[in-house]
């Protein structure tokens, strides 16, 4: 399906519990689009999960893999790209990511977040400590300027379905709010 929207890829950024991976499931589906996840991405090349390549390989060791897997996911026109949360701690990535896609920072409160993040089994090293709410604060702390910094658009999507987030990122689309 068409839309009237000129293909892009678009990418969904925001911390950890924002919804990325389903709001980009759910959108790939109704444009008729592919969809990558940057953390599948990385799990499929390395063949180990993320938790094990944190422990293994450390932190900057993931970041570079992750900058592998969101160019290779911008190669794609046509493609909706679910982003792990730390992708814009990266200045090589923010700029791939404004230039070359239409950015969507979706975002919540941190106890929508948390509450989001307990209905899922995925583990987060960098929120497996004893204290998740505070540790995702200092990284909202750190991150939102360069979400803001990156993002066409930025949607709060505390108590929105997730047809309402989908129809308002193609609305805003449809009237050219992002390029
Ligand atoms: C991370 C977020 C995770 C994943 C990794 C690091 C982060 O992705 O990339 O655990 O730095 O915030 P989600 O945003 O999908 O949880």
């Amino acid at each position: 399906m068409n839309r009237g929207i000129d293909p892009h890829p678009i990418a969904l950024i925001g911390l950890s519990g924002a919804g990325k991976s389903s709001i980009a499931r759910r959108l790939a589906v109704m444009l008729g689009w592919h969809h990558f996840d940057t953390d599948a991405l990385i799990v499929d090349r390395a063949g180990r999960d993320i938790a094990t390549i944190f422990a293994q390989e450390g932190e900057a060791h993931f970041r570079m893999i992750e900058s592998e897997a969101l160019r290779s996911a911008l190669d794609h026109d046509d493609c909706i790209i679910a982003t792990g949360g730390g992708i814009v701690l990266l200045a090589e990535n923010r700029v791939l990511l404004h230039d070359q896609a239409l950015v969507v920072w979706l975002d919540a409160p941190t106890n929508a977040l948390i509450a989001r993040l307990r209905t899922h089994d995925e583990e987060r090293p960098l929120l497996s400590g004893p204290d998740p709410v505070g540790r995702l604060e200092q990284m909202r702390a750190a991150r939102a300027p360069l979400y803001a910094e990156v993002a066409h658009l930025q949607i709060e999507t505390a108590g929105k379905t997730a047809e309402a987030i989908c129809a308002e990122i193609l609305q805003a689309m449809a009237n050219h709010i992002i390029p």
